[in-house]
């Protein structure tokens, strides 16, 4: 499996001063930040898009944005995402008619290729091209929209699924994980950890990134 990323949720910061809390994370032994870009269409919140992400990026030199599409025509943005400075595409594999295509796309502006799946969609929906063509699976653990809500323990297996069928993809879990539900993810093969809550809203934060980072890694 590979190894540990540990990817906090902005989402869960002080917007206000977002380049610093990106700086926080890194110090606090983060690789990832995770950025969830919502369009009020795919999900009913509307959070951020490329003009935010380009700041972070130029005022966090060499930061990793993990950058969550949770937008209805990921088709659209992959440009404007890339010229932000996006490290990584990650789209729903339900807001897209072509995947295989989107991915393409996706390589050919450099960034790293993810596909991400509801709770409702099942494991079986990414098919083995497709699988095999990501770079990231990501198996939210929530239903995308809102961060601070409840972990799916049912959406666990999937992960069980993805790992055997790609043993060298990174795979993500996202939503209402933390040092309470990280064991089950780790055991069922997810090495790409999301946290939002479990991380910003912690009185140490490099405890718990220490913590996620050592039950993957175990
Ligand atoms: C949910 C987002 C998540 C969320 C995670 O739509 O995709 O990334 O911010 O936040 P927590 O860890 O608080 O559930
Ligand atoms: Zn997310």
């Amino acid at each position: 499996m590979p190894r540990a990323i540990i990817s906090p949720s902005v989402l869960a910061s002080d917007f206000g001063q977002l380049t610093a809390e990106c700086t926080r994370m890194i110090k606090g032994g983060a690789e990832w930040l995770h950025m969830d870009v919502m369009d009020g269409h795919f999900v009913p919140n509307i959070t951020m898009g490329a003009p935010v992400l380009a700041c972070v990026s130029k005022g966090v030199p060499g930061i990793f944005m993990d950058c969550h599409m949770m937008v209805a025509q990921p088709e659209k943005w992959v440009n404007d995402i890339a010229d932000a400075g996006g490290s990584l595409y990650c789209f729903h594999l339900e807001a897209t008619s072509d995947p295989l295509a989107l991915i393409a796309q996706i390589h050919a502006r450099n960034m790293k290729a993810g596909v991400a799946i509801s709770p409702d969609t099942p494991s079986t929906a990414i098919s083995d091209p497709l699988g095999n063509a990501a770079d990231m699976l990501l198996v939210m653990t929530v239903y995308p929209g809102r961060g601070g809500q409840k972990f799916l323990d049912r959406c666990v297996p999937k992960v069980s699924d993805l790992r055997k069928r790609f043993p060298t993809k990174d795979i993500e879990v996202d939503g209402g994980v933390g040092p309470k539900t990280i064991a089950p993810c780790a055991d069922a093969g997810s090495n790409v950890i999301v946290a939002g809550t479990a991380i910003f809203g912690a009185e140490n934060p490099e405890q718990v990134i220490a913590t996620l980072k050592s039950t993957v890694d175990a």
